[in-house]
């Protein structure tokens, strides 16, 4: 079974290797500074035109999507997608070489075709390749409270994320856009507004919640996959919130209690919709929501029970 431990020229790096690092910007995006350092790598990335790639701001359901997507191309093959950790067989493009966890542009070179990508950054920063060659683009969006609660969480017991501090400055930092990747609002929009001039599959966390099968199907039918019914079950079973918590290669146990602090939060923490109502006093949701209203006055998306 293959693991990051197995990369080649990753040794293991002393504890201490993984901190807290602090944001820097890259055309005002905040990102982690390690990310930041090697960024022209990023920047550099050769797509090849069957690349697929899955955008999300974090939080919003990446794994998940990872899971199926990888899973319609095994042809629902259970076994086959145990053969890696998720992180591994569908590389995070823009990550860098953190301890014995290797980049992500360091996996994508070594990977078969058609490679499947993971990114969370804004469109504005996709490698221009990426555009060039015409990529497919599978985007979530997932509710913007739900979304900064479980962000809230992660950044918790991320240990290589900034700390977000008490959960009220926390939704500033947010409504700000001042936490790793930048602003949700701009996120979103973006990717929505740039369906009209690329190749952009938009999937919603609360559709995928309400209907798994209709929504892997719209995935296949985007990938051009072609699969029986049963094949779509199969993967919705597969993919439910607790399978794939009790699954390790889709639960991140292979990450060290060092980077991920389990006595804070574990990383398939609830995967419900509207668990924001068990954090925001009346006060903060009215004040979010004022502020939501205005950032998002001017889009045709939206988000359903969200306000
Ligand atoms: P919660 O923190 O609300 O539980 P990402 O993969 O982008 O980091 O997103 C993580 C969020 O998606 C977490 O949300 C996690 O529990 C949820 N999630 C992961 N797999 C899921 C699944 N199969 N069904 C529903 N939610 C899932």
């Amino acid at each position: 079974m293959a693991s990051h431990k197995d990369n080649e020229g990753a040794q293991p790096e002393p504890q201490e290797v993984y901190r807290r690092y602090p944001l820097l910007p890259v055309q005002g995006i905040p990102l982690m500074e390690p990310i930041v350092r090697s960024w022209a790598r990023v920047e550099d990335f050769e797509a090849q035109p069957d690349d697929i790639l899955i955008a999300t701001y974090p939080k919003a359901g990446t794994t998940w999507t990872q899971e199926i997507v990888d899973l319609i191309f095994t042809g629902g093959d259970v076994e086959k997608a145990r053969r890696a950790p998720v992180f591994i067989r569908i590389p995070f493009l823009e990550m860098c070489t953190i301890g014995s966890f290797p980049a992500g542009i360091d996996l994508l070179v070594k990977a078969p075709s058609p490679r499947v990508i993971k990114t969370h950054l804004p469109f504005q920063l996709l490698p221009k390749s990426l555009l060039e060659k015409n990529c497919k683009i599978i985007y979530v969006a997932r509710n913007a409270k739900d979304n900064l609660v479980s962000y809230y969480f992660f950044d918790r017991m991320n240990l290589v994320q900034p700390d977000p501090g008490p959960w009220d400055g926390y939704i500033k930092k947010f409504m700000e856009g001042t936490v790793p990747w930048g602003s949700w609002y701009d996120h979103v929009q973006r990717y929505w507004e740039e369906k009209a001039n690329h190749r952009i599959l938009y999937l919603f966390y609360e559709d995928m919640k309400e209907d798994l099968a209709r929504e892997i199907r719209r995935v296949k039918n985007f990938l051009e996959v072609d699969l029986s019914e049963d094949i779509v079950q199969k993967i919705a079973h597969h993919t439910t919130f607790q399978v794939m918590k009790d699954n390790p290669m889709t639960n991140a146990e292979d990450v060290p209690n060092t980077v991920f602090d389990r006595t804070i939060s574990s990383f398939m923490r609830k995967g419900e919709v509207g668990d924001w109502k068990n954090y925001f006093t009346v006060a903060q949701r009215e004040a979010f929501d004022a502020d939501y209203r205005s950032k998002m006055e001017g889009t045709t998306l939206r988000f359903r029970d969200v306000l």
